[in-house]
């Protein structure tokens, strides 16, 4: 999937720049040329990059809410 349309960079593009150890914007930036254009794709890529950090790492689910009838 494409993270960046200005530069048509794509998720596994990033992932692959990420484990050869770049772990800031600036130098994927750099590296990719992401979020050179517009800039609009610079949170999505950030979040690409995190991901490929803690491959393991696994979302936490919103807390449940509970049920209470006196609240209603
Ligand atoms: S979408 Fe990445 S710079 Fe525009």
């Amino acid at each position: 999937m494409y993270v960046c349309i200005c530069n048509a960079i794509t998720e596994d593009e990033i992932r692959a720049v990420a484990q050869s150890g770049v772990r800031d914007l600036w130098t994927l930036q750099k590296e990719l040329g992401v979020a050179a254009g517009c800039g609009t794709c610079k949170e999505s890529a950030m979040q690409v990059l995190k991901e490929a950090e803690q491959p393991h790492a696994t979302r936490m689910p919103a807390e449940p809410r509970m049920y209470s009838p006196s609240a209603a």
